[in-house]
């Protein structure tokens, strides 16, 4: 199939266009780098060993993405094109709800205008709020604490309510846990701007130096250590979850969880980091993180079930990757 990859050039992006090549689909990246770098395309071309169309386009404008899907015959779309940052979030709504929101809206509305009726969405676990772990589909969402997260409830609505009117419209909602670790090749990985945000890159700019050391953000909270629990995902492993979900996609919206079902803390991302690259890792803890819940893992069956999916990275593998992306890196 010619997918459309919107954010393409970004983290969780990249890799799944290097996996969608690798599964004999074809990519059209539409990205406007406005998180990323353009030379990401390269690497995604060598890598796979493949040709990729990139167009530089904001898809939050429509006539740019009417012109692609008048220019190529897409089969379907993943839609990654977003701005992630929590915090920011809140500091600057009206951007993210336009961006992420508005960017929803014009490509489903493409969909319809030329009959597209595969639709793969970026979700985040965050929309399942500070509700009872695992966290399984079924569950009500309960109100996130950011605007960020808002857009990621609202455009999972919108899809569905479209799915719903427009039988045909086939939408895989993937709630993605915590994405960290980078291809194998160390080639691409996750470069965020500025100082890190999450816990992985930011451990790994302190395994590199370039920050003096991590602060842990509580160590009251009621988990096996007192730190926060995750569910880590390699992203590898979700790019595969995006091929799976593409290939077994039914009419109607449906949602999936896209991690291992495995929590890890905060203390145990650091000694697991530290034992697979034989760096230390220094920390202090300090006050909680304004907005963080304790504990986030996912009841990954449904994926299993009905995708035939399951993540096989564990956490040394993750720890390992991540760290030979972030050692090769120039800022
Ligand atoms: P990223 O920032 O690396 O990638 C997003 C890409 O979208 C970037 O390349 C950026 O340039 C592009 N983009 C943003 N707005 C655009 C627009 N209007 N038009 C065209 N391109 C645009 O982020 P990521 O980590 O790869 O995340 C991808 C998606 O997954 C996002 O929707 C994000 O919200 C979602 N998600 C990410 C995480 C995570 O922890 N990384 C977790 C859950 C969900
Ligand atoms: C993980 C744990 C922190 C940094 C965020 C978004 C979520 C999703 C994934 C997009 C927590 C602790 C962190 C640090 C720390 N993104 N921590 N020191 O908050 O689970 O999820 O990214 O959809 O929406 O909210 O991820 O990596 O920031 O934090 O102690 O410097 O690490 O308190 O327990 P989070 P994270």
């Amino acid at each position: 199939m010619k997918i459309l990859v919107t954010g393409g050039a970004g983290y969780i992006g990249s890799h799944t266009c290097i996996a969608l090549l690798e599964a004999g689909h074809s990519v059209i990246i539409a990205d406007n780098l406005c998180n990323s770098r353009r030379d990401t395309i390269d690497k995604i071309i060598n890598i796979a060993e493949n040709e990729v169309t990139f167009l530089e386009i904001d898809v939050t404008e429509e006539q740019a993405v009417d012109v692609i899907f008048n220019n190529y015959k897409v089969d379907g779309v993943i839609h990654f094109a977003g701005l992630k940052a929590v915090g920011e979030s809140v500091d600057i709504p009206l951007t993210y709800y336009y961006n992420n929101i508005v960017s929803t809206m014009i490509l489903a509305k493409a969909c319809q205008k030329y009959g597209v009726n595969r639709f793969v969405f970026s979700s985040s676990a965050t929309v399942y709020g500070d509700n009872i772990v695992p966290f399984v589909e079924t569950m009500d969402l309960l109100p996130t604490t950011n605007p960020y997260g808002e857009t990621k409830a609202m455009s999972e609505r919108i899809l569905t309510d479209i799915a719903n009117a427009n039988p045909e419209f086939s939408v895989a909602l993937l709630r993605y846990f915590n994405p960290v670790g980078a291809h194998e090749s160390g080639l691409i990985g996750e470069a965020p701007n500025g100082i890190p945000n999450n816990l992985m890159p930011y451990v790994t700019k302190v395994a590199k130096g370039k920050l003096e050391k991590l602060r842990v953000f509580g160590n009251d909270y009621p988990t096996v250590d007192g730190t926060g629990v995750r569910d880590y995902i390699h992203v590898l492993d979700l790019a595969e979850g995006h091929v799976a979900a593409l290939d077994n996609l039914k009419e109607g919206a449906h949602v999936y969880n896209l991690g291992t079902g495995q929590g890890t803390s905060v203390l145990e991302l650091v000694k697991a980091f530290e034992e697979a690259n034989s760096i230390k890792v220094p920390y202090e803890i300090v006050d909680r993180r304004p907005g963080d819940i304790a504990s986030c893992y996912a009841d990954a069956s449904k994926a299993k079930r009905e995708l035939g999916w399951t993540a096989k990275h564990d956490i040394i593998t993750m720890c390992r990757d991540a760290w030979s992306f972030e050692k090769n890196y120039e800022d």
